[in-house]
């Protein structure tokens, strides 16, 4: 595992950017694995940038989201699908046929998981997936407590949906239900890039990359990934 601890969040977002972007040049049609979230938020926005000032071509890579809620369509503000748009896809030059979310809206969830699976087999393998961490282990919306390979239907935990709150009008309206990439097409990445800030965050990044491996930590199973990075800010970092 290469840890690194950086300054700040502006700092933290630059480093993995900068990890993003070195894969899209070295390779232009890879596969990008994305997360959604506050903490990469930094991140696309630096990408963004270097894309406006024409250092990043987009045009080939292909992209897989980790998760969506269930019952949320794409129109939906508090989608992954459209905050993907908003934060990253809508400023590049990427192919939007080339991007992939779980489709939340689907009637059929089984059909709709295995359909995931094949999509990110068809691929090989993902060149680089992003990954934030919750604060109770999670990566995606794979939660503590059972690993399940492959994509799949997930109920949220009080934890998950506490903190996700923030970002709706109120607690009942987060949904319960989400569909999240299993840990095997994580694990089966070529780089897994972990990024995570602030103090609240501190804690967790401590158990997880520093403490035991158990499917109770889902993020700990990174540890047996050869090709982990971790970016943190002094804040998450506080605790190694
Ligand atoms: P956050 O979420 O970036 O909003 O803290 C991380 C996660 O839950 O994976």
């Amino acid at each position: 595992m290469e840890f690194i601890r950086t300054e700040d969040y502006k700092a933290m977002s630059r480093r993995a950017a900068a990890q993003i972007a070195a894969q899209v040049i070295q390779k232009p049609d890879c596969v990008l694995g994305l997360a959604t979230g506050s903490t990469p938020i930094g991140i696309y926005a630096q990408l963004v940038e270097w894309y406006k000032r024409g250092e990043l071509d987009f045009s080939r890579v292909h992209t897989v989201n980790l998760d969506e809620y269930a019952s949320l369509g794409a129109e939906h503000e508090q989608s992954y699908a459209y905050f993907m748009r908003d934060n990253l896809f809508s400023h590049i030059n990427i192919d939007m046929i080339n991007t992939n979310l779980p489709n939340g809206k689907a009637e059929d969830t089984d059909a709709e998981c295995r359909r995931y699976d094949a999509l990110i087999e068809s691929f090989g393998t993902i060149d680089l997936q992003l990954l934030g961490i919750g604060h109770n282990g999670h990566i995606g919306f794979n939660e503590p407590g059972s690993i399940i390979p492959g994509t799949h239907k997930v109920a949220l935990t009080q934890s998950t949906i506490d903190a996700n709150s923030r970002l709706f009008a109120s607690k009942d309206e987060v949904p319960r239900f989400a569909l999240t990439m299993g840990m095997k097409h994580i694990m089966q990445a070529k780089r897994v890039l972990v990024v995570a800030n602030g103090e609240a965050k501190a804690e967790i990044v401590k158990r997880a990359f520093f403490g035991e491996i158990t499917p109770d930590v889902p993020a700990s199973i990174l540890q047996l990934h050869p090709r982990l990075t971790v970016v943190v800010d002094e804040a998450a970092a506080r605790l190694i």
